[in-house]
């Protein structure tokens, strides 16, 4: 018999959906079996002390969640097929699909996880917790940031942006000209909801950074590839492509060409902003590093020369902060920012208004600043260490320029297959980014991205002893 105790609880909820609950746990303890016989409503109704209306609800939701079936003329009983996921989460019925859903975009792999991981993220452990959680305290206290906000995202967080866009960044804005998003993702895929139309051709490098690819197709895009080489996007191949086919939009990473660390030479800047200019074609640049750059000045944005409102400039805080905070900013031409917050109102009505005004007191306090100063010392200690390990275990093999910039080092080793390279390094504990991940149309690249930021000068040298011991499939070390 059931187990229900219904005095005993103070329980605010309706009874019926009480009554419901208990015949799931008495289903999922085992006390009731699939095909067993539940009593009558009736007499349940009794024994319970509650009106046979409450039973008949109860079996009601249960026979809609599929945990119970009714047999006509027979009663009621456990299904003989029990509602398994539904039964793991506690939830409803996540079984089958009643409908049809279109097409999936294609997928993104995730990077595999690791011990060791070259990745291109930054080293959150060096981020300034205790200050953001003491600012994140103090903001909660103040009311007013806990209602309905503007969807362009918090204001005092706007002007930082734009502050620091100003001092770093040569980007004459101010707050109204930042709409914040929940990180440079939801920009590039806001972006490109505001502008393109299905059909629309839209260029992007042709080694490249796939999430983007995806919410531009989302949008409806048809993407056409262009080369890169060490100068970053091969803005005559751009031309060339225009030519035969009108671009709507060109999506660029110049400051450190994803992924291969090329910063767009400066003639092919100007190149870039005059055929924009010219012709109209949108440039959507995705400046998701900026911060980082280690030897002599910074290149500016090209957002910064673009005296035309043909730029639409992305950035992001997952590289200056932490990707887990998900904040990043678009700036571009008024028209263009109303559409965005618009948009931003239909999915996310105005983001996170608190930690985004958390994040910026830290900016007003000064910690960004000196965090960003203090991670760029050291990760250009980790950019030398990297490069010094593998000119010792891998010099032959290897070749690689030192970037300017960023969190990664793009390497090259003609002849060897880097896909075999990073499952067998893999298996060791050590993850990499083999160039092929980056490739538009999949080819297999004798190259890889090796990011170093995330590791400490000890971790890199234990990563890059055993991509040494992998290199080489007969290297009885590599199995
Ligand atoms: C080219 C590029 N753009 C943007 C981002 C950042 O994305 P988000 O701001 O959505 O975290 C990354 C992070 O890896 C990136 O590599």
């Amino acid at each position: 018999m059931l187990s229900l105790d219904l005095d005993a609880s103070d329980d605010p909820r309706p009874v019926y959906v009480r009554i419901a609950e208990r015949i799931v746990a008495d289903i999922r303890r085992g006390r009731l079996r699939p095909g067993d016989r539940l009593p009558g409503s009736r007499a349940l109704a009794t024994s319970l002390g509650v009106h046979r209306n409450t039973v008949l609800a109860a079996f009601a939701e249960l026979l809609s969640e599929g945990w119970l079936v009714a047999v006509n003329g027979s009663g009621t009983f456990v299904n003989a097929e029990l509602p398994e996921t539904a039964a793991k989460s506690g939830g409803r019925r996540a079984g089958g699909l009643g409908f049809v859903l279109p097409p999936a975009p294609a997928p993104v792999p995730e990077p595999p996880g690791a011990p060791l991981q070259f990745a291109s993220t930054p080293d959150v452990r060096a981020v300034p917790w205790s200050p953001l959680a003491r600012a994140w305290r103090r903001v909660t206290r103040r009311s007013g940031l806990a209602g309905y906000g503007d969807p362009r995202g918090d204001e005092a967080l706007r002007a930082a942006l734009a502050a620091m866009l100003a001092a770093n960044r040569g980007l004459g804005v101010g707050a109204d000209d930042v709409q914040i998003t929940r990180g440079s993702q939801m920009a590039i895929y806001l972006v490109a909801r505001a502008l393109l139309r299905p059909g629309d051709v839209v260029a992007v490098e042709a080694l490249g950074y796939r999430p983007a690819w995806t919410a531009l197709r989302e949008a409806g895009a048809t993407l056409v590839p262009v080369p890169v080489d060490g100068d970053g996007l091969d803005v005559a191949a751009l031309a060339d492509l225009h030519r035969r086919r009108p671009l709507r939009a060109v999506y660029v990473t110049p400051h450190h060409q994803y992924p291969t660390t090329a910063s767009l030479h400066p003639a092919r800047r100007l190149a870039l902003l005059d055929l924009a200019r010219r012709e109209g074609v949108a440039v959507l640049e995705d400046d998701y590093d900026n911060e980082f750059h280690y030897d002599g000045r910074p290149l500016l944005p090209l957002a910064a020369a673009d005296d035309a409102g043909v730029v639409v400039y992305v950035g992001t805080l997952s590289k200056i902060l932490a990707p887990g905070l998900r904040i990043g900013f678009v700036v571009a031409p008024r028209p263009l920012l109303d559409r965005l917050a618009e948009a931003r109102r239909f999915v996310d009505r105005q983001g996170d208004t608190l930690g985004e005004r958390a994040v910026a007191e830290l900016f007003e306090e000064g910690e960004v600043q000196r965090h960003v100063r203090r991670v760029r010392r050291e990760y250009e200690r980790r950019r030398g260490a990297l490069a010094d390990a593998l000119r010792r275990h891998l010099g032959s093999a290897l070749e690689f320029d030192l970037p300017a910039g960023g969190l990664a080092l793009w390497v090259r080793g003609p002849g060897l297959d880097f896909d075999a390279w990073s499952a067998r390094a893999l298996a060791r504990g050590v993850a990499f980014a083999a160039g092929s991940r980056f490739a538009f149309d999949d080819t297999r690249l004798a190259a890889a991205r090796l990011g170093f930021a995330t590791l400490t000068v000890d971790e890199i040298e234990r990563a890059v002893g055993v991509l040494a011991a992998t290199r080489n499939a007969s290297d009885p070390r590599a199995r």
